[in-house]
């Protein structure tokens, strides 16, 4: 469907989310046809450029992170030409008249803040001083959105001296996924699911975002945040609020994120016996954790394991385990719902257990498979035997569906229409602190020193035992 014409500025357009993510998903959706003619996206950093030096650069970047698409040059030239470049220094006086001389009167008008969250105050103040602030204003932040309660706090105050709620978009690209999108219409397009969403039926759930990367490139920023700052705060509660969720009225951005911050709230406190954390060992010659980011005695952790309940009639008794760890042995994503033993056995002890198990793959090989027990073939008497109902969304879809999107491609062509349900509201975020920052604080007060792990493994031994001990088990992660 296409847009309405835009003007994007990229504050930060030199960096590397420009590079690797927002230019090349401007240029898909580009090609995609979603743009009308007249639109305009300016990069504007400190850096002196020209709008031809930028335009370069873009070439580049495009080649290298969108090579299909900018192998058609005339595509190429035709979204180049639409490209333009302002250096502005964010702290001072130096290019904003330039960059309001550049933008449209009376269209929409959206300023990417890609850059470190100590400059959102700056930005917005020069946005509103140099006339670029209307309500067709929008302006989309990245995360890490603060680094507890207080400081997102702050940042949220901040942005609210300058614009309203409905204008600031922040962005958590896991909600850009097809297939966390997905979670959506598979609980709530279907009547078969939802009536056994329920602790009368589910056991627990398990919610596992295992990567084979590293922090390289990343270290200041990551030895500083970890794995709960990086990935439980923002990308595991996402698809926690989504699993656990009452059905939202109508699929509006109130509706949802009104359901998602009930959860959050709903969250009980994590004991610290119900986490586990852990970091990585080289192997083979591969530098640890500690080798990559320079810090011989850092208890920064790049995996957690924990035990999260929600307290409320749909769920309580169910426990939710989540765990993330970077260079695990395998990347995937996948929402395990394991659901309870049938309650009598009709065919003896003999048969064994058998429970179904409804995993929903996020990444890679989207799809669903169902485990469902059947007649083990063959004359031995009545044997069960579990087999998996198996759908990759890419066979069932068909070839023109393949490759998904980015996430980013969806995320700002949905802040161009206005929409702002895959993004997160202000108090949202506050409340996924809120809940974080008590863990965090109990094990910066205890010393608490993650475990380590080899690379290339499933993750610390301690995590399995967090299932042991609760007689259970992670489903495998490959
Ligand atoms: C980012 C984290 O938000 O998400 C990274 O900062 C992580 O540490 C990345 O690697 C994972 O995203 P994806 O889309 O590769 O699952």
């Amino acid at each position: 469907i296409p847009v309405e014409p835009f003007d994007l500025v990229v504050f930060g357009g030199t960096g590397d989310l420009a590079q690797r993510k927002i230019l090349p998903a401007l240029f898909r959706r580009f090609c995609g046809g979603q743009w009308p003619e007249d639109v305009l996206v300016l990069g504007a950093a400190r850096k002196k450029l020209d709008d031809d030096g930028y335009r370069a650069l873009v070439a580049g970047w495009l080649k290298e992170h969108a090579p299909d698409r900018s192998a058609d040059c005339a595509a190429l030239d035709r979204f180049l030409s639409r490209v333009g470049y302002v250096p502005v220094e964010a702290q001072g006086d130096e290019g904003w008249p330039e960059l309001a001389a550049r933008l449209s009167r009376d269209r929409v008008r959206a300023f990417y803040f890609s850059v470190g969250p100590r400059l959102f105050g700056a930005l917005a103040e020069r946005i509103e001083a140099h006339g670029m602030a209307s309500d067709k204003t929008r302006i989309v932040v990245e995360k890490p959105f603060g680094h507890d309660l207080e400081s997102a706090r702050a940042l949220n105050a901040t942005l609210a001296g300058h614009f309203r709620e409905r204008q600031i978009y922040r962005i958590d690209h896991y909600l850009g996924k097809e297939t966390v999108q997905n979670l959506m219409a598979v609980r709530f397009g279907n009547m078969l699911f939802e009536p056994l969403w329920n602790s009368q039926y589910v056991d627990h759930i398990q919610i596992t975002v295992a990567e084979t990367v590293g922090v390289d490139g990343r270290e200041s920023y990551y030895d500083r945040a970890g794995a709960m700052r990086d990935m439980v705060q923002n990308h595991l509660m996402q698809l926690l609020c989504l699993i656990a969720m009452e059905p939202p009225a109508k699929f509006d951005p109130d509706a949802v994120r009104d359901e998602k911050l009930k959860v959050i709230r709903a969250l009980d406190p994590v004991l610290p016996h119900h986490i586990v954390r852990g970091q990585y060992v080289g192997v083979d010659g591969q530098p640890g954790y500690r080798e990559v980011v320079g810090n011989p005695r850092s208890s920064t952790e790049s995996y957690i394991a924990l035990r999260a309940h929600i307290s409320n009639w749909r769920w309580a008794g169910t426990p939710f385990y989540l765990r993330t760890g970077k260079r695990l042995v395998a990347r995937s994503s996948v929402i395990n719902v394991m659901f309870k033993d049938a309650p009598h056995s009709i065919f003896g002890a003999d048969a064994g257990r058998h429970a179904n198990v409804l995993s929903i793959r996020l990444q890679p090989n989207e799809g669903i498979t169902l485990k469902v027990t059947i007649k083990e073939p063959g004359q031995g008497g009545m044997r069960l035997v579990d087999v998996p109902l198996d759908m990759s969304f890419a066979e069932a879809l068909g070839p023109e569906n393949q490759v998904s999107p980015d996430a980013y491609e969806r995320l700002i062509m949905d802040v161009v229409r206005g929409n702002q349900t895959l993004f997160m509201r202000g108090d949202e975020v506050e409340a996924a602190w809120a809940w974080t920052d008590p863990i965090i604080a109990g094990w910066e007060s205890s010393g608490d020193v993650p475990k380590p792990y080899d690379c290339g493994s499933t993750g610390p031994g301690d995590a399995e035992l967090l299932m042991k001990r609760d007689g259970r088990n992670w489903q495998g992660i490959k």
